[in-house]
This record gives structure tokens, C-alpha cells and sequence, in this order.
């Protein structure tokens, strides 16, 4: 039997990611993170001085330089969760010629089956047809809450609210995005999991593949 598709879609910080590695491991499908592709394209242009000291994105340079990134070395650096690739993930991914070479990328990954992909536009745009799409909802002082306590364990200064504006203006960028914006694809279901443990999470999504 070929082995599903997953898409799950959803707004930052709510989980996807810790959600889409768990189905992954449970029913032996291979895990992308969209987001850290972005992420690396974003901390390439840090590293090759495409940005300035003033935070300005060499856009054009970026477009220029895509075929000669090498995304392969840049995975499970350290500093794609950093503050200076969040600062400036969010401009890259607006890009039409980074997103056409990502999502290029994300639909050879999946061409196989086996795929759970976490994102924004997974259902809508990379995996059309995917077997099971979910989108995953939670409420944002929730998201804030968790990713303020994340912060504050790997020793980041940060205050709840800093921590709130932030989640909020990033689903406004998300949503708000020309190309690609977050949408809930229409054959999607919603989950809302602020209230829901993982356990609870895969129970539904066990479910919801049966
Ligand atoms: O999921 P994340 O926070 O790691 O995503 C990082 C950024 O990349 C976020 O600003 C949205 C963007 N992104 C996107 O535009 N499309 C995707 N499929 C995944 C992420």
C-alpha cells in the first residue's frame, strides 16, 4: 500500500512542527519542515552579506544567487531559529522566485508518498492532492505562552508580551502575504489543539486516517 501524504498548515508557534515529527515517527513517514527551508534560504543571505547593517534584504542578489544555495548544508544549523533569521524569514518568504524553487523542492520530497510536511501553504499549493490536510488552529495567547516558555529555556530575554505582539504581527504577515498567504485549503480539517495534549492529537489524527 503506498504510504500517505500529509499536509499540516497553520499559523506560527502552534505546534505543527512537534505534531508533524510524532505522526512521522508513529507511522514511519518521512518528516519536512517547510519553515526551515525558508529559514535556510534566510540565513544564507545573513551569511553572503546580502543584507545590510541596517536589516535591509538584497532582494534582487538573493533571486540572482537561489540556484547556487545549498540547502543540504544549512539543515539543523543551530542558528535557523535564531533572532535575526525570525527578523527576516517572513521578507524572504514573500519572494515568488524562493517560494517557486522551495515548493519545487517539497513536491520532489513528496513524489513518493511517505510525507508528513508542516507549513503555510502545504495543502494549498505544494500537495494539492495530499491524502489527509489539517489545519492546525490554537488560541494565540496559547501559541504565546508556549513559545514564551520555549524562549525562556534556551535563555532568551524576552517578556509574554513581546513574546504576544510578535506571534500576532507574523500570523498578520502570513495572512496578509500576496503570493502563497496562509489559507485553510478548502478540503482541510481544522483542528484546534489549545487545549489538547500531543497523545490526544495523534489519537485524532489515527483517526482521522482509519
Ligand atoms: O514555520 P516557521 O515559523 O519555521 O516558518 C518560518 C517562516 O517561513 C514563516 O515566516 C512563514 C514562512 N513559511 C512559508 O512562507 N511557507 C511555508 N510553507 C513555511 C514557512
Amino acid at each position: 500500500m503506498k504510504k500517505p501524504t500529509i499536509a499540516i498548515d497553520g499559523f506560527s508557534s502552534g505546534g505543527k512542527s512537534t505534531f508533524a515529527r510524532a505522526i512521522a515517527a508513529r507511522m514511519g513517514l518521512e518528516w519536512v519542515d517547510s519553515g526551515a527551508m525558508y529559514r535556510a534560504v534566510t540565513l544564507w543571505a545573513l551569511d553572503n552579506g546580502l543584507v545590510s547593517t541596517e536589516g535591509k534584504l538584497d532582494a534582487e542578489g538573493l533571486v540572482a544567487a537561489l540556484p547556487k544555495i545549498d540547502l543540504a548544508a544549512l539543515a539543523g544549523d543551530p542558528r535557523l531559529r535564531s533572532v535575526e533569521v525570525n527578523g527576516l524569514v517572513s521578507e524572504v518568504s514573500r519572494l515568488p522566485e524562493v517560494r517557486e524553487r522551495l515548493v519545487a523542492e517539497q513536491r520532489a520530497m513528496g513524489a513518493a508518498g511517505g510525507v508528513v510536511m508542516d507549513g503555510r501553504d502545504i495543502g494549498t499549493v505544494v500537495f494539492p492532492d495530499a491524502d489527509l490536510k489539517i489545519f492546525l488552529v490554537a488560541d494565540p495567547a496559547v501559541r504565546a505562552r508556549r513559545r514564551y516558555e520555549e524562549l525562556r529555556a534556551a535563555g532568551v530575554e524576552v517578556t509574554p508580551e513581546e513574546v504576544e505582539r510578535n506571534i500576532r504581527e507574523r500570523d498578520r504577515l502570513d495572512q496578509e502575504r500576496e503570493v502563497s498567504p496562509l489559507r485553510r485549503a478548502p478540503d482541510a480539517v481544522e483542528l484546534d489543539n489549545s487545549e489538547m495534549t500531543l497523545e490526544e492529537q495523534m489519537k485524532w489524527v489515527e483517526e482521522r486516517l482509519r
